[in-house]
């Protein structure tokens, strides 16, 4: 009997597959130099505290780690999680916490409690691809502002005129989503005025502003800035701000954590929506990490990931004056933090088509066209340094340089 067609959903239909997951795997050749994916540098984990740590879960509290747990999250974690918020000047209260399965699973429970299809989501243009296809699946839509290396934030004229004419059309907007610090995929950290210009916008429209903060602890250089929750937590105390945090980049992405802060009646929302998705994050897992950050070494860990990125960082922007042509229209952003830099090519090149080429030299970097949800621009890539080796970085820039200028010539 031949196989049956499934008849999937108007909402499965319109998901689409991460193009970066398909080429990642074709990047995934060990002759391969990588730029391309977001993964953070392997040395930095801290393999040998995180297996003692787990040894102790078993040892004290084995029935709690393999029991179902609340969907909240488990009391040990959640208590270490406010004091890492309040040592970094967050004073969150427990009815303000949700502990996710990562930062992905809030993206995707966002649209699901926002978003009826049709409805609008004010983002960057570009923004994370991991947040658009989310909003995909919900049959959701983005009204992109542009944000690039020429602002320190949304351009607040645009995002005025363009949110002006979308209402005019009849668009219901029901959230603002933003990654003010080191952005993925640009690197750009947002100043403080762009900061309060956006709180401001979203208390006035009345509008739950979302800031997704995987990055924030990764600032090896400049001045940090508070973030947009800090702000709507002392200013006007609105409770417009969701605040998605994870240990992805400042510890491991293999432990699937992270944890949102948003108002207790928000959060409840969350937990509701979450009880459908998964019941609660693996017990077993928040043990461990409450265990590991007992131990009090996530600082040390984090402090030496700087360390690492801003050596590999500034041996990337070395490199890429070395090697790449010098003109005006090749720039790139030389971020203060996180894992990602933003290359801008001349209009006439596609770095859609550049990849192949690059991929024939052994060396792989992101497009930016997948950063896009509408009408993309082809001539960026996002370049991760995080990942790579020093002699990895130089000897990848060195091919990418070639790859460009082949296409020049
Ligand atoms: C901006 C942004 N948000 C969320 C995520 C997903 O993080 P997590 O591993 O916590 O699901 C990423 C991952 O790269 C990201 O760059």
């Amino acid at each position: 009997m031949a196989a049956i067609t499934p008849k999937y959903s108007i909402n499965a239909e319109s998901m689409k597959k991460s193009q970066i997951r398909e080429i990642l795997k074709l990047t995934q050749q060990p002759d391969i130099i990588s730029f391309g994916g977001g993964l953070p540098a392997p040395e930095t984990f801290p393999v040998e505290e995180l297996r003692a740590a787990s040894e102790r879960v078993f040892v004290k509290h084995a029935a709690r780690a393999l029991q179902y747990g609340t969907t909240e999250g488990d009391k040990a974690l959640r208590e270490a999680l406010l004091a890492y918020e309040a040592s970094h000047g967050v004073n969150a209260a427990p009815e303000n916490l949700l502990i996710t399965s990562a930062s992905q699973q809030a993206l995707d429970m966002l649209p699901k409690l926002f978003l009826d299809p049709g409805d609008w989501v004010i983002a960057g243009r570009p923004t994370y691809l991991g947040a658009i296809q989310a909003i995909q699946a919900y049959r959701g839509k983005i009204l992109g502002i542009p944000f690039g290396p020429e602002n320190d934030g949304f351009d607040m004229a645009e995002l005025e005129r363009r949110y002006t004419a979308a209402k005019k059309q009849g668009a219901k907007v029901k959230y603002i989503y933003v990654i003010p610090d080191f952005q993925n995929p640009t690197g750009i950290c947002w100043s403080i005025k762009k900061r309060k210009a956006l709180l401001e916008f979203s208390y006035r429209e009345e509008l739950i502003l979302v800031e997704d903060s995987p990055y924030r602890e990764i600032r090896f250089m400049g001045e940090s800035v508070p973030s947009i929750y800090q702000l709507d937590c002392e200013g006007a105390a609105q409770g417009n701000v969701i605040n998605l945090k994870t240990f992805s980049k400042i510890l491991a992405p293999g432990t699937r954590i992270g944890w949102m802060l948003a108002r207790p009646d928000i959060i409840d929302k969350f937990i509701t929506a979450k009880q459908s998705m998964d019941l609660c994050t693996s017990p077993f897992t928040q043990l461990w990490l409450a265990e590991y950050m007992a131990a009090g070494k996530l600082e040390e860990v984090v402090g030496r990931t700087r360390a690492i990125y801003q050596k590999k960082r500034g041996y990337m922007l070395e490199q890429l004056e070395r090697y790449m042509p010098a003109r005006d229209d090749i720039s790139w952003t030389k971020p203060e933090g996180g894992l990602f830099l933003w290359l801008t090519l001349p209009s006439s090149l596609n770095a859609d088509e550049l990849l192949f080429k690059a991929i024939e030299k052994k060396v792989a970097y992101v497009s930016g066209s997948a950063f896009y949800f509408d009408d993309p621009e082809y001539n960026s890539m996002r370049i991760n340094f995080s990942y790579s080796s020093l002699e990895q970085i130089g000897e990848g820039v060195k091919r990418l340089a070639s790859v460009i200028k082949e296409a020049l010539a």
